[in-house]
């Protein structure tokens, strides 16, 4: 075991640092920067059916989930698609207004392929009549065998029982997916899809400046290890960065942690906010970004240690908050990439600084094959 982590502690520090590489494996092949294209050969779509699409429904489970939410954003802002999402424990108990139709697309997002909840939603929408595709890391998972089309992730084994490079990897596949769907669909044009692939063949680049600064997250996450709650607040896609951010410190730190739509802050969550709680800001540029301030404000005015992820050209955010994490700038829609490995890795030396069972959390699995 000691070799496959290659000189890493853990397989989840391994794994974080195996984004750069990973992340690069799954558009290696596929982008075609002189006319702005998407290769996704593997899906079997027409351009005819990706023209007619009128819906999508997302089923995920866990980590998945929060890459759904995400994708969420992408397909109806990019692409012009109505989208839902559902975890896959509610979908297939509750009763949905079918789409017997092959104008809806199902996708189901599980990085092992073999989560029940997902794998029984998504038989539940093909016998409905919509198309399915399953994404996922595993050659040949449950999954596959369900779906019409695949789409694989190609991040390689994940080993850490909380996912990391998996994550990274969904979002970038359905980037792509939005991408190709919008320029199929005409909602975006050459240019902006030439600027989308600069963007993302930039991306393991900026990962490894965040690997690099990875010493000051430590220094942060030792300072707060101690604390009973900790916040983790975000607007538009950074609230599921939020989410996703919270998840990653509860599954390996046990500390209590809430991810929260900002804006949801006074509708309860405040009343818990003290100076003992911690309130990670996903404070990146975008529309957003004057909202997220005025959220820092009410948490500050109740005492909290604000702790923003800011980018690093944001000279204002200091006024506002007690610590910065830094990420390169990038797209605005590629930023919760970046924003997440800052979080990855908090959540990451806040374990590490408890002493806790990193690779193996009490009570979680890898993947939940029964229901
Ligand atoms: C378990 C794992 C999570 C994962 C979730 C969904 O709870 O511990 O890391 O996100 O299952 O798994 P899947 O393989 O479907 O993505």
């Amino acid at each position: 075991e000691d070799a496959e982590k290659a000189g890493y502690e853990h397989f989840m520090l391994k794994e974080i640092h195996e984004q750069t590489k990973s992340v690069y494996n799954t558009f290696a092949g596929k982008l075609s920067e002189l006319d702005g294209s998407i290769n996704l050969e593997e899906l079997n779509l027409t351009k005819k059916q990706i023209r007619n699409l009128t819906r999508i429904e997302l089923i995920a489970c866990g980590t998945s989930y929060n890459a759904g939410l995400i994708a969420k954003y992408l397909f109806e802002q990019l692409a012009g698609i109505h989208t839902n999402i559902d975890t896959g424990s509610e979908y297939r108990y509750r009763y949905p207004v079918f789409c017997d139709s092959d104008d809806v697309l199902s996708i189901a997002i599980s990085q092992s392929g073999e989560t029940a909840d997902t794998i029984a939603a998504l038989q539940s929408l093909k016998s409905s009549g919509c198309r399915t595709l399953a994404i996922t890391n595993v050659m040949g998972s449950s999954i596959t065998r369900d779906a019409d089309d695949v789409m694989y992730i190609k991040a390689g084994p994940e080993l850490g029982v909380a996912a990391t490079k998996t994550f990274t990897s969904q979002l970038t596949i359905l980037y792509l997916l939005a991408v190709h769907f919008a320029r199929i669909r005409r909602n975006i044009d050459i240019e902006e899809s030439r600027n989308f692939i600069k963007a993302l063949k930039k991306l393991p680049g900026n990962i490894q400046r965040i690997l690099n600064a990875k010493d000051t997250v430590r220094k942060y996450a030792k300072q707060f290890s101690e604390v009973s709650d900790y916040f983790f607040i975000g607007r538009y896609m950074n609230y599921p960065v939020a989410l996703e951010g919270a998840l990653k410190l509860k599954e390996i730190s046990y500390i209590h942690a809430e991810g929260y739509a900002a804006g949801e802050l006074k509708h309860g969550p405040l009343a818990l906010i003290t100076e003992d709680t911690p309130v990670v800001a996903i404070a990146t540029s975008g529309h957003t970004y004057d909202k997220i301030i005025s959220n820092i404000m009410e948490v500050k005015a109740r005492n909290a240690t604000v702790i923003a992820v800011a980018e690093e050209d944001d000279n204002e955010i200091e006024k506002y908050v007690d610590l910065v994490l830094r990420i390169p700038k990038t797209d605005e829609l590629l930023s919760p990439i970046l924003s997440n490995i800052v979080l990855q890795l908090l959540a990451y030396y806040t374990a590490l600084a408890k002493g806790c069972s990193i690779d193996k959390p009490r009570n979680l699995a890898k993947s939940v094959t029964v229901e």
